[in-house]
């Protein structure tokens, strides 16, 4: 027995180390929207974008966590490949939502934040301040407030910031949102997008001084092909909204520019490109190959491709297999999608990310400014 155990302790040493020498990512901070949000919204008592609720959760943590998918999203994946796989073993858990940990320090039962980082994204939110503000939603530009204020605080070492890995997911609220007829936006469609790179490059800029140097933007994915389209009356249900997905490859390619550019804008940070566009097209393309039986509707949901009532609201149906389906609920991917994805993002060719895909961004070194 006592041998067992000096084994197993032998064995953890080592899986330490070689973690240890094999990246040099201490922490990974996360800012966005639904796609990432680990349960900031349900920590948000005003905020009525919530999917903390069952049936969300139901097929990993079988329980709701605020997360808007059955499981796990990519942030969580991500994670779990190369930070936090030795972390995970040894009881560290994934990273926590930002208002949760908040809570637990101002209560006093944990002396301080996560060393592994946090996740800030919100659901619902925006690049653009005003979108879903009405759902009480954390704003991108308050996600980054809420980041500045730990590092003014010390809560964050400055050091470790810049060797931790930055995520940055926003945008398809803005757009869709667009498309609302209640919210006739004023701009037209390319002025819409500009503003919002705009804020994107902001972003950047800010999270830069805060420190950032690995930042890896990842674009939106086919929003106009999201069940929820059929919400909006000049959507058609049997494609995707053509004029959606034209304003999506617009920011895109505009993200795209922002993540090559950085190193050139901002000595000593290295920038990645994620197109999760393309990614998902691919399953789209060929859902067989994937594991999909089905990429046009919602697992979950009611109404035409289920697209038109919330996963686990009144009147509600779920499917039997929710990891063949592409879409989880009306807006989010199911968690064998967000696998997927990340997988691609993680250890994938430069039709899927650029100039170099995440774990070779983990594990280079950075160059000094
Ligand atoms: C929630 O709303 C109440 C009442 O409007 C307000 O006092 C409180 O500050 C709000 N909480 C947050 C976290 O915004
Ligand atoms: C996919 O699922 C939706 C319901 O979410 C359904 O309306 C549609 O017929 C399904 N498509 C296929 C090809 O099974």
């Amino acid at each position: 027995m006592e041998r067992l155990l000096l084994l197993i302790s032998l064995l953890l040493h080592v899986l330490w180390v070689s973690s240890a020498v094999s990246h040099n990512v201490p922490a990974l901070y996360i800012f966005g929207d639904s796609i990432f949000d680990a349960g900031n919204n349900h920590f948000n008592k005003n905020c009525s974008a919530q999917a903390d609720f069952p049936p969300y959760g139901s097929t990993f943590f079988h329980r709701p966590t605020g997360r808007f998918t059955n499981g796990r999203t990519v942030a969580d994946f991500i994670c779990e490949f190369p930070l936090c796989v030795w972390a995970q073993f040894l009881g560290i858990p994934l990273q926590k939502p930002f208002l949760g940990a908040q809570i637990e320090v101002a209560k006093g039962s944990w002396k301080n934040y996560p060393s592994n980082g946090l996740n800030f994204a919100s659901a619902g939110s925006g690049v653009l301040r005003g979108t879903n503000q009405d759902l009480e939603v954390i704003p991108l530009q308050d996600q980054l407030q809420q980041f500045k204020t730990l590092v003014g605080q010390s809560r964050i070492d400055m050091k470790l910031a810049q060797e931790s890995l930055f995520f940055l997911e926003s945008g398809s609220n803005d757009i869709f949102n667009y498309f609302l007829p209640f919210d006739t936006p004023k701009l037209a469609p390319d002025a819409y997008v500009q503003a919002m790179l705009v804020e994107a490059r902001l972003f950047v800029d800010q999270i830069y001084k805060l420190g950032a140097r690995r930042i890896a933007i990842f674009s939106l994915g086919p929003v106009g092909c999201v069940p929820a389209r059929t919400l909006l009356s000049d959507a058609p249900v049997d494609r995707c909204f053509g004029k959606m997905n034209r304003m999506v490859k617009s920011f895109n390619k505009g993200l795209e520019t922002l993540a090559l550019d950085i190193p050139k804008k901002y000595p000593g940070a290295v920038g990645v490109y994620g197109s999760v566009y393309n990614i998902v097209q691919l399953f789209r393309a060929m859902p067989k190959r994937y594991g999909f039986s089905n990429v046009s509707g919602a697992c979950c949901g009611d109404g035409p491709l289920r697209g038109q009532v919330q996963c686990g609201k009144e009147g509600y149906r779920v499917c039997q297999n929710p990891n063949q389906y592409l879409f989880w609920d009306y807006f989010h991917p199911s968690e064998h999608t967000y696998k997927l994805i990340s997988k691609a993002l993680w250890g994938g060719g430069h039709s899927r990310i650029q100039p170099m895909n995440l774990k070779t961004l983990a594990n280079m070194a950075i160059p000094r400014a």
